[in-house]
């Protein structure tokens, strides 16, 4: 993961690890494009593309190694009668919950099943579960949780969320954090430091993570996760309608906020994309506006 200080928060794109440079390589070639070296910080090369929705995909290979960082310790709990810590207080530490990885990216297009489609053939990603609206479902798939083929090594639920939407934006990246009591006080840092709860604590449906969504003063939205699910590649995806009731087992409503639909500026820019996302050409039409408002009153 590559942060860069800039005048404003956003998102560049996604970089996916393929196996050896050969594969790169062979991606480069059957989508007309260059293997690149990356600079020498980074090491290794890249083939640069660009996905349907038009946002930024790299694919590298034999980038550094660097050493994975100190976790934080996570807290010893006991549990019911099974008692792991006697004559001793539970005092986890309110400090700035410490990333272990980036989880996922989810993004939205106006080209869903054509991102879709090219996503499985470009990474031969494979669908952990599959998401339409309510009453369309003859209609196909709105929403897609993606996961890595890694064969019998159990990977992410998934690594891309991908939906059916007015705009091409980026919706939100997910960071693991070691557990429960790191993502609540990392969440008290977080709202000194400004930024503020989009939606959260919960656990969400689909990849089983307890969740807590914050946005960044520019607007960003990031999530915070802690444990989820890792399927192999045996596992057939799965169908469900598409209901805001249904992204959480437990938690508080999904927000406005999360949804998107917070008045403001970026409520607008999307009012904007969605009158003019209704005239081009697209998968995004009148019909799929509707199934839209109804999943956010569901
Ligand atoms: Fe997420």
């Amino acid at each position: 993961m590559i942060v860069r200080r800039g005048p404003r928060s956003r998102y560049l794109g996604a970089a996916f690890r393929a196996a050896d440079s050969t594969d790169v390589a062979r991606l480069a070639d059957a989508s007309g494009t260059k293997v690149r070296k990356l600079p020498e910080h980074l090491g290794g090369v890249t083939a640069d593309l660009t996905d349907p929705g038009g946002v930024m995909v790299r694919v590298v290979a034999d980038t550094h190694e660097l050493p994975t960082l100190p976790p934080q310790p996570t807290q010893v709990f006991n549990w019911g009668h099974d008692v792991h810590r006697a004559n001793s207080t539970q005092r986890p530490p309110r400090a700035p919950a410490k990333i272990l990885r980036l989880g996922h990216v989810v993004l939205q297009t106006t080209r869903y099943v054509e991102s879709l489609n090219w996503y499985l053939e470009h990474l031969g990603l494979i669908v952990s579960d599959f998401k339409y609206f309510e009453g369309q479902r003859e209609r196909g798939p709105t929403m897609s949780f993606i996961r890595c083929d890694r064969g019998m090594t159990p990977t992410d639920h998934h690594t891309l969320a991908m939906m059916l939407g007015p705009s091409n934006r980026y919706v939100h990246s997910a960071y693991q954090v070691g557990d429960l009591d790191a993502m609540a006080a990392g969440g008290a840092y977080l709202r000194e430091l400004g930024f503020h709860r989009s939606w959260g604590i919960g656990r969400h449906v689909e990849g089983s993570q307890i969740f807590d969504y914050w946005r960044d003063p520019d607007g960003l939205l990031v999530e915070h996760f802690a444990d989820g699910d890792l399927f192999d590649s045996t596992l057939e995806p799965g169908w469900s309608p598409m209901t805001a009731s249904g992204l959480a087992q437990w938690g508080p409503q999904a927000t406005k906020d999360f949804l998107g639909l917070t008045p403001g500026r970026d409520a607008l820019r999307e009012l904007v994309s969605m009158a003019r996302s209704l005239r081009e050409e697209n998968e995004f039409d009148l019909t799929r506006l509707r199934g839209l408002l109804k999943v956010t009153s569901s």
